[in-house]
């Protein structure tokens, strides 16, 4: 039996509760967007959690398989998956090697909010690289690597009462303690420079081809963007 776990298995019944627990996937305009019509398409989601991304990518018509380091995320995937049956397989593995997948099996690749989850970037984009197909996608969302920092808070503008947000500490890589990060996370994540995550995908043969930088709900997140997810295409 494998070791394998994540910082997420204590915490998985709290995510499941309040990320998507009645199962009816991922509701995210932009990612649809990025990842396109997929109908008819093997895609993996890996760091798939509980799932809701890859219940929306078989919805859009995928063949899926989610893969996740949690077997208690898992647990609660496969739990919906007996609710209602979307054919999609769980798989416990890690990301970092994604070893259970032969080489160029998939035409697409998910990764939706988990890169920052996952220690190592590297081994985990060069194995996205290897079980895609040649010409195959792969479409990813992080938080904002520099609006999301090890060192960040907010402030009040007083001259316009708005807030805005500052951040520091950007050039030291690897994990922070984030003491403002959701609860439902782990305080532990791992942040890496944008030009890391650039040159990380194209080292390993996955051109980025499109950004979207959405703007955000809370007053701060429409000042400056939150989140970005790109899309790159295996050469
Ligand atoms: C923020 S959650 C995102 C889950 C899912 N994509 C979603 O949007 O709900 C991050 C996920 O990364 C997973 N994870 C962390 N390290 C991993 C690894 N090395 N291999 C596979 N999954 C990993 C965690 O178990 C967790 O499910």
């Amino acid at each position: 039996m494998s070791n394998l776990t994540s910082a997420y298995e204590e915490l998985a019944d709290a995510y499941h509760a309040t990320v998507d627990p009645d199962g009816a996937g991922l509701d995210d305009q932009t990612f649809d967007a990025l990842v396109g019509d997929v109908r008819g398409q093997r895609v993996a989601a890996i760091a798939c959690g509980q799932g809701r991304d890859a219940r929306r990518l078989a919805d859009l018509g995928a063949e899926v398989v989610g893969i996740d380091a949690s077997e208690s995320l898992l647990a609660h995937a496969r739990g919906l998956e007996q609710n209602v049956r979307r054919g999609i397989e769980y798989i416990h593995g890690d990301a970092q090697d994604l070893r259970e997948i032969r080489d160029a099996e998939f035409d697409g690749v998910v990764c939706y909010m988990a890169l920052m989850d996952i220690p190592e970037l590297e081994p985990t984009v060069r194995s996205v690289a290897r079980i895609l197909k040649p010409g195959g996608w792969f479409a990813a969302s992080i938080v904002h690597p520099c609006y999301k920092t090890p060192a960040d808070g907010e402030l009040i503008d007083h001259v316009d009462g708005s807030t805005r947000r500052i951040t520091g500490r950007y050039f030291e890589e690897g994990p922070y303690d984030s003491v403002t990060r959701w609860a439902i996370l782990p305080r532990v994540a791992y942040h890496r420079m944008l030009s890391t995550y650039l040159n990380t995908l194209v080292a390993a043969g996955l051109n980025v081809v499109r950004m979207v930088e959405p703007v955000g709900e809370r007053p701060v997140w429409q000042a400056v963007p939150g989140l970005l997810y790109f899309r790159c295409e295996r050469i």
